[in-house]
């Protein structure tokens, strides 16, 4: 299991964030090209991330391309396949045929950020080289025309329905960006609601925001000990000839204990 809790955006024409991004501790990094990079920056941007290839990280690194019919998309997709990407976050996803054309035998992060894309979704995560669906709020409220809500309300519909799309087929929804980089508690509240809906990590922008989206994506040691008692209270009860347990006065099955050895398993990768 390779977890994904904390993925960082750094823009492809800042050398000195790239390397910053090595010093820091994000469960994945995407070099970005797309919307962080000004359009005179963006040839010098693609030979800033072709050298940051060069050298190995401790951490899959990504290349977002700049999107379909832009000036800059072939050379873009050129560049993610011959330096050496993990991966390419490919822009405003719209339909499954545009995921099978572009992904060019790498990995593809699809990101869901117009209302065609949340409609297609489903057809998009079943795309077998697409393996995560990430959620692009900033361009989706736009286009939805919805109001600022601190509980992002007006979303709400939309990101459960990316959620629904990739767990339906397998792949990893994550969730969007968080603007204001210095609100920490802001922030920390939208990781709980990300998790509480079912995302498996956050995309970030700031360094500030690693450890935050780490902690709040990951497993608590009282909760991979809570797991472990499960567990074990499944076995005595199986040992027992017991067809279901009770943990903490609640019913236990299979599916709890399932769950139980996930928490396990991420708690292993991440801290043990
Ligand atoms: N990745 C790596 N390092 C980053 C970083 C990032 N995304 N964002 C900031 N840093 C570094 C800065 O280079 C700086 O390093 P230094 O101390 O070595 O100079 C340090 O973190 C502090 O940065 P700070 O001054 O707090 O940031 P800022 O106010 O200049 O910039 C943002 C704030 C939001 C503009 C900046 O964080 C950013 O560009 N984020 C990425 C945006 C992006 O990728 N958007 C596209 C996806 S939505
Ligand atoms: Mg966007």
């Amino acid at each position: 299991m390779k977890p994904l809790r904390s993925v960082l955006y750094v823009p492809g024409d800042k050398p000195r964030a790239i390397e910053k991004a090595r010093t820091l501790r994000p469960d994945a990094v995407i070099l970005d090209l797309e919307d962080a990079v000004a359009p005179e920056h963006k040839a010098q941007a693609r030979e800033h991330v072709r050298d940051a290839l060069r050298t190995p990280w401790r951490v899959p690194v990504l290349v977002r391309v700049n999107g379909l019919n832009t000036p800059w998309e072939h050379d873009d997709r050129e560049l993610a396949l011959t330096a050496g990407a993990a991966g390419i976050v490919l822009p405003k996803v719209e339909d499954a045929r545009t995921a099978r054309d572009l992904s060019l035998g790498l990995p593809l992060w699809a990101m869901i950020e117009t209302p065609l894309g949340v409609l297609n979704a489903p057809h998009i995560a079943a795309v077998p080289s697409v393996a995560a669906l990430l959620v692009g709020a900033n361009d989706l409220a736009r286009a939805l025309r919805t109001q600022p809500h601190p509980d992002r309300t007006p979303l709400l519909h939309a990101l459960s329905s990316v959620i629904l799309a990739a767990r339906a087929h397998g792949k990893t929804p994550l969730d969007a960006v968080y603007n204001d980089v210095r609100n920490p508690e802001g922030f920390q509240r939208e990781c709980q609601q990300g998790r509480a809906l079912g995302f498996t990590g956050k995309t970030v922008i700031h360094p500030d925001q690693i450890e935050g989206a780490n902690t709040a994506f990951g497993v608590t040691t009282q909760e991979a000990e809570e797991a472990r008692e499960l567990i074990s209270a499944w076995e005595t009860a199986r040992a027992e000839g017991k067809s279901v347990a009770t943990f903490r006065g609640a019913l236990v099955e299979q599916m709890h204990v399932d769950e139980a050895q996930e928490v396990l398993e991420l708690w292993g990768v991440t801290e043990g």
